[in-house]
């Protein structure tokens, strides 16, 4: 790991964080880009958008009669996980029965009757206990659980982390004190922004303007980012090559857009500006941190989400996979110059590997994990993480 150890407290796995400070790396293609919010409101289809019925989406199982390998290929990626039912977590299972410490207090995890499973939750005073409904993320970072009881839902007070192989704090938890029993257990959740928690995790869980998780698919399917597909879907079983322009292709949109549309959920450039949202905490918004990069110029197709990140296939770990990326405009070798194809010039360290100095990682001590900084630059020894 590189650079500075900080801890973005504010953020939680879920919330931004809010501080002042304005912003002096303003994209260029800043006028092309929207908040959420506000693409939301559009006409069309854009992702956590919530007004379709439930009877316009078709569910994956639909698209895998024509799409097979890439309904296949996409369930290794970990959006297609990032919600499951709790009863679905592994690492629930593994902890039945063995009680841990997080904080002050005591939390044991047990499995009821029909098979799903319990957290108590034990301070000075009491034992508080209910169903984990949910789980959120397949856990690569973490994993975070919701309790929904009596209409309210409550994200629980631990959260799992993979490299702890245990239990600490809920990232946006950790500022609160477990005054009480009650918040020892966790933190109720108001039911707008639990709807925006589906709305980025699963699929149609908002539908016809309603929230309702009984009825979400759990992960992100391709409906979640192509949009409501019945149609599509019923139109070309039936031979009808209209039904082709009757599901959402993000490959039409300006790179802006696509980068706003990735940003529907890794937050945009708007969206990070808009909150005000400054420090260390804004290395998880890769849509904001990659446009205030010189390379991104005026807004480049060579650098949209896509051109590193297939969302049809699991995250690529090796380094030199992103190569060809960097170089589809800066040329290799300080003997070549640039021309308009190339447009950018060469470095003069190294020919590979460009990722691994170009965009360092950073250590986010709250989720326990290093974020790869998508700000690409020259990184100066003893700098510190540039806002
Ligand atoms: C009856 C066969 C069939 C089914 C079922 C089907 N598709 Fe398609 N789809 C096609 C064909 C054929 C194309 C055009 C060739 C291609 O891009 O693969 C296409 C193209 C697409 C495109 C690109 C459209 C464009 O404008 O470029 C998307 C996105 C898509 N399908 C998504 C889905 C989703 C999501 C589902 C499931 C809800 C689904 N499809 C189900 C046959 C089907
Ligand atoms: C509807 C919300 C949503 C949209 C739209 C979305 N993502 Fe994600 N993405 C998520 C969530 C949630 C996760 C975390 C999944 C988990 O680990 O449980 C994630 C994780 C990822 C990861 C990390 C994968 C890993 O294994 O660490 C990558 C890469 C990624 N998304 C790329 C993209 C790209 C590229 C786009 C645009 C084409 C995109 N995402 C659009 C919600 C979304
Ligand atoms: C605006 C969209 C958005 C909202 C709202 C949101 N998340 Fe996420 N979440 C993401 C994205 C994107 C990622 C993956 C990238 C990252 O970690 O920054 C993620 C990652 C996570 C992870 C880590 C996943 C893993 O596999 O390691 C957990 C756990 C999580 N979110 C839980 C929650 C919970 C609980 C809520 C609601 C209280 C919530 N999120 C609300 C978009 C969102
Ligand atoms: C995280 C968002 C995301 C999810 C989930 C997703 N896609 Fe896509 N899909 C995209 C984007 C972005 C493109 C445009 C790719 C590009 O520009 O290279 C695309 C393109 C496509 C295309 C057209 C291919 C082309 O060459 O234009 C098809 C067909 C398709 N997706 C089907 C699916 C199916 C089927 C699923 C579910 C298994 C799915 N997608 C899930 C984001 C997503
Ligand atoms: C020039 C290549 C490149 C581009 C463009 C790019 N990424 Fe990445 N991304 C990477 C690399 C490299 C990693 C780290 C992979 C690893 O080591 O696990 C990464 C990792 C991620 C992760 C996993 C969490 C982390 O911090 O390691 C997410 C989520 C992600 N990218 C989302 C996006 C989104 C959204 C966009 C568009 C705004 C985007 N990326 C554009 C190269 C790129
Ligand atoms: C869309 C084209 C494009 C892509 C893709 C691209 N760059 Fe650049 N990059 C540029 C341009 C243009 C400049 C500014 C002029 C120059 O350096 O020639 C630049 C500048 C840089 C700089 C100097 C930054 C500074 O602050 O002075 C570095 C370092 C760099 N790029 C590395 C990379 C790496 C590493 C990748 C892949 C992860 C990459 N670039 C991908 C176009 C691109
Ligand atoms: C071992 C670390 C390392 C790797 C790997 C690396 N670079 Fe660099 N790069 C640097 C350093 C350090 C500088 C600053 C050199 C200086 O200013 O003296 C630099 C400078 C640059 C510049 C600015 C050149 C200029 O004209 O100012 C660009 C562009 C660049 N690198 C692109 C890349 C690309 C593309 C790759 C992959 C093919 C890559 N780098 C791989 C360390 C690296």
């Amino acid at each position: 790991m590189r650079g500075v150890r900080r801890s973005a407290i504010l953020l939680g796995f879920a919330a931004l964080s809010l501080a002042v400070i304005a912003d002096t790396r303003q994209p260029a293609s800043m006028a092309e880009s929207l908040s959420t919010q506000e693409h939301v409101k559009q006409p069309g289809w854009w992702p956590t958008k919530g007004t379709p019925a439930r009877g316009e989406y078709a569910g994956n199982a639909a698209c895998a009669q024509c799409h097979a390998a890439l309904v296949q290929s996409q369930q290794q990626h970990s959006m297609a996980r990032a919600a499951m039912p709790g009863r679905d977590s592994e690492f629930l299972k593994n902890h039945v029965g063995a009680p841990f410490n997080v904080g002050a207090n005591r939390y044991e995890i047990s499995k009821d009757n029909s098979g799903d499973f319990r957290f108590a939750a034990t301070d000075g005073s009491g034992t508080a206990s209910g169903p984990i409904t949910w789980a959120f993320g397949i856990g690569k970072v973490g994993q975070s659980y919701i309790s929904e009881a009596e209409g309210k839902f409550r994200e629980l007070r631990f959260s799992y982390f993979r490299s702890l192989n245990g239990f600490d704090l809920t990232p946006n938890q950790s500022l609160m004190k477990a005054s009480s029993l009650d918040r020892a257990a966790g933190r109720i959740v108001s039911p707008e922004e639990i709807a925006r928690c589906f709305g980025c995790h699963s699929t149609a869980s908002t539908v016809a303007g309603k929230f309702d998780p009984a009825h979400a698919i759990p992960g992100l399917g391709c409906e979640g980012c192509h949009g409501p597909a019945a149609k599509h879907v019923s139109a070309l079983l039936a031979g009808d090559v209209s039904g082709l322009h009757q599901v959402f292709n993000p490959r039409r949109l300006s790179p802006a857009g696509q980068v706003d549309f990735c940003g529907a959920c890794h937050t945009t450039w708007w969206d990070v500006t808009l909150h005000q949202a400054v420090g260390f905490a804004n290395v998880r918004f890769q849509p904001y941190r990659l446009e205030r990069s010189r390379c991104w110029g005026k807004g480049d197709g060579r650098l949209t989400c896509t051109a590193c990140h297939d969302p049809h296939k699991a995250l690529v770990r090796e380094a030199a996979s992103y190569d060809s990326a960097c170089l589809s405009c800066h040329v290799a070798g300080a003997a070549v110059k640039p021309d308009t194809t190339h447009i950018a010039s060469a470095c003069p360290k190294a020919v590979s590997n460009c990722v691994t100095c170009h965009m360092p990682k950073y250590l986010v001590e709250d989720m326990h994990f290093e974020y790869t900084d998508h700000q690409i630059r020259i990184v100066r020894p003893g700098e510190g993480f540039p806002d």
